[in-house]
């Protein structure tokens, strides 16, 4: 099965997708943790990211987009994978729609975490707390919600007009949530 998990910063995307990867034997494939390693690596593409994430911005499509065709090309998404934090605005859903029209792999579902503004901020303060991510501080965390509704939310109408959006309600337990997940794709864990 090969997916696409929208939602805004802190809808549980990273979260839900470690669940699903296990209970539909698909991979994880989350564009923010590949940023995040070629930051950490300091190669010349994580050092040209690091400041755009660090502002909350998006890093350039092409940048983005040739990340992910590597990793599409890795060879282990057979069975399936989820894409975690791609597309994130329209030119990316159709460049994605392209790439893998011609990789022979559409996507089958898109499915929207659905949570409140309130709430993801909550969720996101609780994590800069514990972990100190580096692009959850209350600036930037701002400047993310903005970029998600101007450049993001219209992601959503394109796969609701391609007839492949489920919104799925992301408040609740962990558990409940990938339970209403799996359920919204009309299959059980394995
Ligand atoms: P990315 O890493 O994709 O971050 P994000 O979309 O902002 O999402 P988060 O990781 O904050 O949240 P999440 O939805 O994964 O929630 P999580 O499960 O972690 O992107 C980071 C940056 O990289 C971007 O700003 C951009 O600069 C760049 N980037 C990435 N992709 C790009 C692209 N395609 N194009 C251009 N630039 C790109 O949960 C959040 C917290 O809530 C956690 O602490 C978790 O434990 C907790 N939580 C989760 N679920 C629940 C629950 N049900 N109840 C209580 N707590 C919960």
């Amino acid at each position: 099965m090969r997916l696409v998990l929208l939602g805004a910063p802190g809808s549980g995307k990273g979260t839900q997708a470690a669940r699903l990867k296990q209970a539909l034997g698909v991979v994880h494939i989350s564009t923010g943790d590949l940023l995040r390693a070629a930051v950490a690596a300091g190669t010349p593409l994580g050092l040209q990211a690091r400041a755009v994430m660090e502002r909350g911005e998006l890093v350039s499509d092409d940048i983005v987009l040739g990340m992910l065709e590597d990793r599409l090309n890795a060879g282990d998404t057979g069975k399936g994978f989820i894409l975690d934090g791609y597309p994130r605005n329209s030119a990316q859903a159709r460049a994605l729609d392209a790439l893998l029209q011609r990789l022979g792999q559409p996507i089958d579902q898109a499915v929207l975490l659905d949570v409140d503004n309130e709430l993801l901020i909550e969720r996101i303060a609780g994590r800069a707390k514990a972990e100190g991510r580096s692009d959850d501080t209350p600036e930037t965390v701002r400047n993310r919600l903005r970029v998600y509704t101007e450049q993001t939310a219209p992601v959503i109408d394109f796969y609701a007009a391609a007839g492949s959006l489920l919104r799925v309600d992301g408040v609740g337990s962990v558990e409940d949530i990938t339970t209403r997940v799996l359920a919204a794709l009309g299959t059980s864990a394995r």
